[in-house]
């Protein structure tokens, strides 16, 4: 039968599995002729691909919407979309802005912010977990790492929003994004400026501050990485949060154990089951030939970190939902050097939330089926809405 896989499709949003099953299986360097790409979805494929910056080159984005793709993808996303020696440089430099000490000192705001929208979720029993939860927190510690004043961080969330929204049949940015980019960056840049003349212990300040980084970052640079910051790590942590309360839900053997207090397991799990970061684009740095199929230099190349985590060479049993399963090996936020930088964050921003959770909410909470939505994306994967009802304990 044709095997056809086309990133934008709606119904490969809504059950991407079976189809990565038979590109892993009949096509594992696929080539799609129309959209101008290849995949691999095999899990020594990707992994090996994620490794070799010299062959697999990020310098045109991770992204293939056609206004995001090209040499300048490093001003929207910056040293995600570079290769080194000048990604090596970039990414040291934000590193010692964006500090374990940072990120561990941002725990109780986490916890804070998290009770305050629970306490208001609990009170109605039935709420949408991902409108009034799950969307909400992530973008609220980003603003906060950043130093986003608390009355400016709705709107800005709400920019953030728009300018990550896409819309149905559309394969590229749609303008209404652009203009709320365009926004948001106007926004930043007076914040910028602020922190420029008197400094907070906040991330913009560190980044504008020479001695800290170490060097002077232009204006653009500086945009292009708070942009990548809330680009890479609002939406990712959101859909982490929204696919765990789900897949518990599901298999109920398995949310006993995470209500049990093994949320450790229940987080890794879901990044290796329904991994929010599904797909990642790289250009071929040279001819390549795999699996017997021609690649030649210039190439786009779409790495399925969502497929390689479903590949039973590596995980037995790989469609089962397991939290006791070793998941050691799960490349869900990438491998080798543009391994994800906020990998801690999002880590500890999932463990305070579902921590809060088993303590406040009985183990038998529902999700309405039938109004369900799923958010449509090339790179990410998660629900837009998830209807839950909730008994508190
Ligand atoms: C919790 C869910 C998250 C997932 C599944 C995830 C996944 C990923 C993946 C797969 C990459 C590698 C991209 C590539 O190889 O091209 C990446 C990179 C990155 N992520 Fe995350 N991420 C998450 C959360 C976050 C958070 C919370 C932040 C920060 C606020 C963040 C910031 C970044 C940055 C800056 C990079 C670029 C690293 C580089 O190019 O050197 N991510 N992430």
């Amino acid at each position: 039968m044709n095997l056809l896989f086309n990133p934008y499709d709606y119904e490969f949003h809504d059950d991407p599995y079976p189809l990565y099953a038979r590109l892993r299986a009949e096509a594992p360097a696929y080539r799609n002729e129309e959209l101008d790409f290849w995949a691999l979805s095999r899990y020594s494929d990707v992994a090996a691909a994620f490794r070799d910056f010299e062959t697999f080159s990020s310098a045109n984005g991770v992204m293939i919407e056609p206004s995001v793709w090209g040499p300048e993808a490093w001003k929207f996303t910056s040293f995600v979309a570079m290769d080194p020696p000048r990604h090596t440089r970039m990414r040291a430099l934000i590193s010692r802005a964006f500090t374990p000490r940072r990120v561990a000192a941002l725990e109780p705001r986490i916890r804070g912010v998290g009770g305050r929208y629970l306490d208001a979720a609990l009170e109605r029993g039935d709420f949408d977990f991902m409108a009034d939860l799950a969307a909400r927190l992530p973008m609220d510690v980003i603003s906060e790492l950043m130093g986003v004043p608390g009355s400016d961080r709705p709107e800005v969330r709400r920019l953030a929003d728009q300018m990550l929204h896409r819309e149905e049949g559309m394969r590229d940015v749609p303008a209404a994004a652009v203009e709320a980019a365009l926004a948001l960056s106007e926004y930043y840049l007076g914040l910028l400026a602020e922190r420029r003349r008197s400094p907070a212990d906040d991330l913009i300040s560190a980044l504008a501050d020479v001695d800290t980084v170490g060097a002077h970052l232009t204006d653009d640079e500086l945009m292009a990485v708070l942009f990548l910051l809330v680009g890479a790590g609002s939406e990712t942590t959101t859909h982490l949060l929204g696919s765990a309360w789900y897949w518990a839900w599901r298999y109920p053997v398995q949310r006993a154990d995470g209500f049990g207090g093994n949320v450790t397991g229940w987080i890794e799990e879901t990044l290796r089951f329904d991994s929010p970061a599904q797909v990642v684009a790289r250009t071929a740095a040279r001819d390549l030939q795999l699996h017997g199929v021609r690649i030649p230099a210039g190439g786009r190349i779409l790495l399925l970190a969502g497929s390689a985590s479903r590949d039973g060479r590596v995980f037995p049993r790989p469609d089962h939902y397991d939290l006791r399963r070793d998941t050691s090996k799960h490349i869900n936020f990438g491998n080798g050097r543009h391994f994800c930088l906020g990998a801690a964050l999002g880590r500890l921003e999932a463990r305070v939330t579902l921590e809060q959770l088993v303590r406040r909410v009985k183990p038998s909470y529902e999700i309405d089926p039938d109004r369900i939505t799923r958010v449509h994306s090339v790179n990410v994967r998660g629900f837009a809405t998830l209807p839950t009802s909730v008994t508190p304990r």
